[in-house]
């Protein structure tokens, strides 16, 4: 196998947090200089991304003037009309500023509360006139530490309220723009409020304009819960909830790594392909991750393009696997077929399926042959079929 270069129909996007992160972790400071996101809109460009995404304080520093903002945002209008890359997805920050302490929508705080709307509505402007369709609201400091401090039913509902006032907002804005919620479990606060996909999920059925909001589940955060990040967006796509993704990676249940995508489970990246390319998600494939703290810019890019090398490789080999008629014949063996047929005939009642006699002995000696399939698949993904 050749390795797979990527290209603007890939539609691969990053975030510009991600290759301008300098390293500042709760140990120590930053490891590398400022990136200019003029000079990130170029360099990714010419790695093959097509979009790059941001929040307000990524290029406007928090507090900076109008005309330094206007300055600012020329200098990434200029990167954009020079490459020709696309701004699918914005987002806000809501965490950094001390006055995040709390969270931003559900800070206890009244006044920090209309703040944090006023800003996410500033960024939601400039989301439109970017064209961006996308607007991802990750609640990283929205959560607790202890008990009391947080009374999770009025907490709920100052999110809802949240949605439902910024829905109001593109709809009557007109704008051609939705959300996006990211769950993570924890970090930076001890336990964040919408922690997985599923509570996402549960929490949208509740607002005042459901379909205007969906989710954008990260690799890592799920599996920093424990969970399978593949079943997991499998039952947002099948929600028809899945409008954005981020892309990373993680190894097991323990901080939040943010390695490149492919790098940490490299199991799980298999399938979560896998489940991106056949499920029918049509949105951007975005990288979400952090250059570890170990790299130069050098390393930075390598890191970058790393994620995209990875993710054309697994979808060569998930391809590959799904084409192989072995495998479609394990997968029979398998009973998926059965599995896609709705378990009572048209027309046919319960009382009639009661009259039916069956034999749980000899169905119970029926093995499921899911061995051999699944072994199928580890011989794609080590590369030795
Ligand atoms: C994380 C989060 C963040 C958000 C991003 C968008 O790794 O904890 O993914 O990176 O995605 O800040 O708001
Ligand atoms: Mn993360
Ligand atoms: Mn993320
Ligand atoms: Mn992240």
């Amino acid at each position: 196998m050749t390795i797979p270069t990527p290209s603007r129909d890939d539609r691969f996007s990053f975030g510009l947090w991600t290759v301008g992160w300098q390293g500042v972790d709760v140990f120590g400071g930053a490891v590398r200089p400022p990136l200019d996101p003029g000079e990130a809109i170029r360099k990714l460009s010419e790695l093959g991304a097509y979009g790059i995404t941001f929040h307000d304080d990524d290029v406007v520093p928090f507090g900076s003037s109008a005309a330094e903002r206007d300055r600012l945002l020329g200098v990434v209008r200029d990167a954009l009309a020079e490459t020709g890359l696309v701004v699918p997805m914005l987002t806000t920050n809501l965490f950094s500023h001390p006055v995040f302490r709390d969270g931003g929508f559900t800070n206890n705080d009244r006044d920090v509360r209309r703040f944090a709307l006023r800003k996410t509505a500033e960024q939601i402007d400039l989301a439109a006139e970017l064209g961006a369709t996308t607007f991802v609201a990750w609640g990283g400091r929205e959560g607790a530490e202890s008990g009391a401090s947080k009374d999770v039913r009025s907490a709920l509902d100052r999110y809802r309220e949240a949605f439902d006032v910024l829905g109001a907002y593109v709809v009557e804005q007109g704008y051609d723009m939705r959300f996006a919620l990211e769950p993570k479990p924890n970090e930076p606060r001890g336990d964040i409020l919408l922690p997985t996909i599923g509570h996402a999920l549960a929490f949208i059925a509740e607002l005042e304009r459901p379909e205007l909001v969906g989710v954008n589940p990260e690799v890592g955060h799920e599996e920093m819960a424990g969970l399978n990040f593949a079943h997991g967006i499998a039952q947002a796509l099948w929600a028809g909830k899945l409008y954005h993704v981020d892309l990373n990676g993680q190894t097991g249940p323990r901080f939040d790594q943010d390695l490149r995508f492919g790098a940490g489970n490299v199991r799980g990246a298999f399938w979560t392909v896998d489940v991106l390319e056949t499920y029918g998600y049509d949105g951007p494939r975005h990288f979400d991750f952090k250059p570890p703290r170990t790299e130069d810019m050098d390393g930075v890019w390598a890191s970058a393009a790393g994620c995209m090398t990875n993710y054309l490789v697994l979808r060569e080999k998930t391809q590959a696997f799904r084409a192989d008629p072995e495998v479609q014949e394990a997968l029979a063996a398998a009973r998926l077929d059965q599995l896609a047929q709705p378990t009572l005939a048209e027309g046919e009642t319960l009382a009639q399926l009661r009259q039916e006699s069956f034999d749980p002995d000899e169905a119970g000696r029926r093995g499921m042959a899911f061995e051999r399939l699944d072994q199928l698949a580890l011989e794609y993904l080590y590369g030795v079929r």
